[in-house]
């Protein structure tokens, strides 16, 4: 169909980009899904999967390359495939935080360029980064993550100041906890990058059931693709998308009120741990 709008979208294999690939091929977009997984990829007549590392360059070349091929248009890029490097600041190889940044920053990065030319052409696009609530606030073990997300929403914010004459947006999404496997990778991550004998050991051990608990998730990876699609089809979109008055309140405190946040988010995290005990 010439008319049907296209949306890529990358971690498509699981959690809320999966949810995402679904909801947008159920409203009737034409869907192109990437992922290493891309077994996992939703399949419908509108989903289209691709197999994509956004950590590799030549990848990513051709994962946009094969959609403009078919379609010479995209309404809607969302970047969303990301993880957490997380461990202690002190102890994760350089390598792996090279990795974080490949995939959640550079990643991100690398497929915008690849679709602004068509976007510029077009005269309307728009950019979708998914970033966190954890893009303003912070926990231990996460210094590399948090820095990703930061630095995703700066670039975003600059990326919408040079783009919008022609027509087309950059905004964040900033989800709070939310259902998927991100926990469960994180933790992984975080016992992985422990050095033998390590001295943050205690850090991690009383952290476990907060990621066990999907940090606390207050959200489904479901809901979160519907403030996905909210973010991707509002007639003015705002610069920021959260999917619950908790999750905006507690980035403004920790943008407004640093001390207060401090407090606030020590009692949150104990109540997480206590709860996903
Ligand atoms: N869940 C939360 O609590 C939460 C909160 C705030 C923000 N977020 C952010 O929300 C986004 C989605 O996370 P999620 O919760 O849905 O996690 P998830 O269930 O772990 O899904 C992550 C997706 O990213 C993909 N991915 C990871 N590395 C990739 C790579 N190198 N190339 C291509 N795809 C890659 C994975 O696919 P493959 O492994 O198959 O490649 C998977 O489809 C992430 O950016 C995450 O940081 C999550």
């Amino acid at each position: 169909m010439e008319n049907q709008k296209v949306v890529v979208i990358t971690g498509a294999s699981n959690g809320m980009g999966f949810e995402a690939a679904k909801l947008f091929a159920s409203k009737g977009w034409q869907v192109f899904a990437g992922a290493r997984r891309v077994e996992k990829i939703p399949t419908a007549k509108n989903i289209t999967a691709l197999k994509l590392d956004v950590t590799v360059s030549e990848s990513n070349h051709s994962f946009i390359q094969s959609i403009l091929d078919k379609t010479g248009r995209i309404d809607v890029l969302i970047n969303n495939a990301g993880y957490g490097e997380y461990g202690p600041a002190e102890e994760i190889p350089m390598e792996n935080i090279r990795k974080q940044f490949e995939t959640n920053f550079f990643g991100a990065v690398e497929l915008s360029q690849l679709v602004l030319p068509t976007m510029r052409t077009q005269k309307f696009g728009r950019i979708v980064n998914i970033s966190s609530i954890g893009g303003d606030l912070y926990m231990p073990l996460g210094a590399f993550y948090h820095a990703t997300k930061a630095a995703l929403q700066q670039w975003s914010d600059v990326l919408d100041t040079e783009v919008s004459q022609f027509g087309i947006r950059s905004i964040v999404v900033q989800p709070g906890g939310t259902e998927s496997s991100w926990g469960a990778i994180a933790l992984e991550n975080a016992e992985k990058n422990l050095k033998e004998n390590s001295a943050y050991q205690p850090i991690i051990d009383s952290l476990r059931g907060v990621f066990s608990g999907s940090m606390g998730a207050g959200a489904t990876s479901a809901q979160l693709a519907e403030v996905f699609y909210k973010a991707a089809t509002d007639e003015n979109p705002k610069h920021r998308y959260f999917h619950s008055f908790g999750d905006r309140s507690i980035v403004h405190i920790a943008r407004a009120h640093p001390r207060l946040f401090l407090r606030v988010f020590k009692i949150m995290m104990n109540r997480m741990a206590k709860n996903s005990k």
